[in-house]
């Protein structure tokens, strides 16, 4: 079996024990990676190792698995893995939190304007406590919108429960049981961009959520909203929020995920009400240690002749 890029310990050492495991490289060589795959039973992909029908020739018909270390898989062509009897399988619930908490420190980061405090004080410009300097907002008694309530969305809004924000949600379903729980209101996006100080992201990326938030979106948000992106960045047209930020329609945002990875919108990077992360959501021990061992059971298994776990 294959390992694309790189698998924490917690489950390449149930892989090793097992089976022969050809490891993988920091940023793989695509047609190396082609070379490597030949005649693999299982793949160990990531956001950032597009698996597509090429690799998956490339493989061959010893392919059985394709193991995603992520809960997005995006990056992957489920069709052409079905269509070939190839399963395909996530990395869900085990970076939920870690992904909700990072999701809350974008809120309250961008909210407080912690990177451009942090900006100031490392230039040197810092002369002292000032009255007027870096006035923020607060996300205790605001209204938060989470778009997607699937796990992650969930878990954000129980996150929230201490903050008492007024917790809106926008979602292809009705979700009854969270909404008694949580005191959420599920609203229209249109409705709940209007009335939202903070919206945050927790969609998957399809061709039906890309660019989701648009200029036209945009334009519907409160004035002075905050908007968080976890999830993947093509949800977001980044010109047009560079342009929302410009004119201070929008407040401030923070981002962890960006449409073209590592490259990053430079008219964002050029705005100083912007706090920009490089795709840590799922970025802890915890979470990856325990994605590394779900991507090896979901691996044992499936070559044991068995279920996947979490097949998608
Ligand atoms: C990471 O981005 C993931 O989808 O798990």
């Amino acid at each position: 079996m294959v390992i694309a890029r790189r698998l924490p310990g917690a489950g390449l050492d149930l892989l090793t024990d097992r089976f022969e495991v050809v490891p993988g490289e920091p940023s793989p060589d695509r047609d190396d990676l082609r070379l490597r795959v030949e005649g693999a039973a299982a793949i160990v992909a990531d956001p950032t190792v597009p698996v597509d029908a090429e690799l998956l020739d490339s493989a061959g018909a010893s392919l059985k698995i394709v193991a995603n270390f992520a809960v997005g898989y995006d990056n992957v062509d489920v069709g052409a893995c079905r269509a070939r009897g190839i399963v395909v399988t996530n990395t869900p619930d085990v970076l939920t939190n870690a992904t909700a908490e990072l999701a809350v420190a974008l809120m309250l980061a961008a909210a407080r304007r912690i990177g451009e405090g942090e900006r100031l004080l490392r230039g040197g410009s810092w002369t002292g406590w000032d009255p007027a300097e870096l006035l923020g907002r607060e996300l205790s008694g605001a209204t938060v919108g989470i778009v997607g309530l699937g796990r992650i969305g969930l878990r954000v809004a129980e996150l929230l429960r201490g903050f008492e924000t007024r917790t809106l949600y926008a979602s292809r379903s009705s979700k009854p049981e969270a909404e008694a729980r949580l005191g959420l209101q599920r609203a229209t996006l249109d409705e709940l961009v209007a009335r939202s100080d903070f919206v945050t992201l927790h969609a998957p990326s399809t061709p039906e959520t890309r660019h989701l938030v648009d200029a036209d979106l945009l334009a519907r948000f409160k004035r002075g909203a905050i908007l968080v992106n976890t999830s993947r960045g093509p949800l977001v047209d980044a010109k047009a929020l560079a342009a929302a930020l410009r004119e201070g329609h929008l407040a401030a945002a923070g981002l962890d995920v960006f449409e073209h990875e590592p490259v990053v919108e430079p008219e964002l990077l050029a705005l100083d009400n912007v706090v920009l992360l490089p795709h840590i959501g799922s970025a802890t021990s915890k979470a990856r240690d325990g994605m590394a061992r779900l991507v090896a059971e979901n691996v044992i298994a499936v070559l044991g002749g068995e279920a996947p776990l979490t097949p998608v």
